[in-house]
C-alpha cells in the first residue's frame, strides 16, 4: 500500500475509535464505591469542669475506623465537576490521653457522618483514561449515638467523690475540606479509584457527672479531630 493511505486508513481508524475511549465530559455522572477509612490527626485541650476548673494534661484522642464509601462526581464542564463524599456511620473510640488521662484507655464512643462536597478540577483531557483530581470544599459532620464508658465514670469519681454515671455529647462541626485522587478507567465505564481528603472536623465535647439523678458537674473539652480519609474503590461512569 502507498505509504500516505496506509496513513489514511490508520487516521481513519483512530477516529473510528476515539468516540469509545471520550470519557469525562459535561453531564458525566461517576460514581464510586469502596472501603473509607477516617484516620484522626486529633488533639484536645484540657477537660475544663465547672466544679473542678481545668484539668492539666486530662486530654483525648479518637482513633480511625473504616466504612463503606461513596463517592460521586458530576461533571459541570470536562473540567470541573462536584464532587460529593458519603459512607456508612463511622464508630471511633475516645481515649485518654495527656499526662492525666494518658493510658485511662477508651473513656467514650460515638458515631458520625461526615458528608463532604467539593468542587473538583479534572487536568487531563475528556479522553484520557487516567483522570486525577483535586478538590475543596466544606464538610458538616454530625455525630450521634454518644456513649461514655465505666472507665470515664470511674475516673470521675476519684476527682469528683459521688458521681455514679456520666454521658456525653459532640456538636456538630462545619469546616473546610480539601481532596485529590484519580480514576483509571479500565473500560468506558469501569475503573479504578484512589482519593485522600483532609477534613477539617472540630467539636466541643459535653460531658455531665451525675450523682444519682441529679447533675454533679459538667466539663467540657475542645477536641480537634482533623482527619486524613483514605479511599480505595471503583468507579463507574453512566
Ligand atoms: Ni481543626
Amino acid at each position: 500500500m502507498p505509504r500516505t493511505f496506509k496513513l489514511g486508513v490508520l487516521a481513519a481508524a483512530v477516529m473510528a475509535a476515539a468516540p469509545a475511549v471520550q470519557a469525562y465530559e459535561a453531564g458525566d455522572f461517576i460514581g464510586r464505591v469502596g472501603v473509607a477509612t477516617v484516620d484522626p490527626d486529633s488533639s484536645s485541650s484540657n477537660l475544663n469542669s465547672n466544679a473542678l476548673g481545668e484539668i492539666d494534661g486530662a486530654k483525648v484522642s479518637v482513633d480511625s475506623n473504616s466504612q463503606l464509601g461513596l463517592t460521586a462526581s458530576y461533571m459541570l464542564t470536562n473540567q470541573f465537576a462536584v464532587g460529593v463524599l458519603a459512607a456508612t456511620p463511622f464508630k471511633h473510640d475516645i481515649n485518654g490521653d495527656g499526662a492525666a488521662l494518658g493510658g485511662t484507655g477508651k473513656l467514650a464512643e460515638t458515631k458520625h457522618l461526615p458528608p463532604t462536597i467539593t468542587l473538583q478540577y479534572f487536568p487531563m483531557p475528556s479522553g484520557s483514561k487516567l483522570q486525577p483530581y483535586v478538590g475543596a470544599g466544606v464538610n458538616y459532620t454530625n455525630f450521634f449515638e454518644e456513649k461514655t464508658t465505666q472507665t470515664l465514670t470511674d475516673t470521675y469519681a476519684t476527682l469528683a467523690p459521688g458521681v455514679t454515671s456520666t454521658d456525653i455529647e459532640l456538636d456538630d462541626s462545619f469546616g473546610l475540606a480539601a481532596e485529590i485522587g484519580f480514576d483509571y478507567m479500565i473500560t468506558e465505564n469501569v475503573g479504578i479509584n484512589a482519593a485522600v481528603w483532609w477534613i477539617d472536623i472540630d467539636t466541643e465535647a459535653t460531658i455531665n457527672a451525675y450523682a444519682g439523678n441529679a447533675v454533679a458537674d459538667t466539663s467540657t473539652i475542645d477536641v480537634d479531630i482533623d482527619p486524613w480519609v483514605y479511599m480505595v474503590g471503583v468507579s463507574y461512569k453512566f
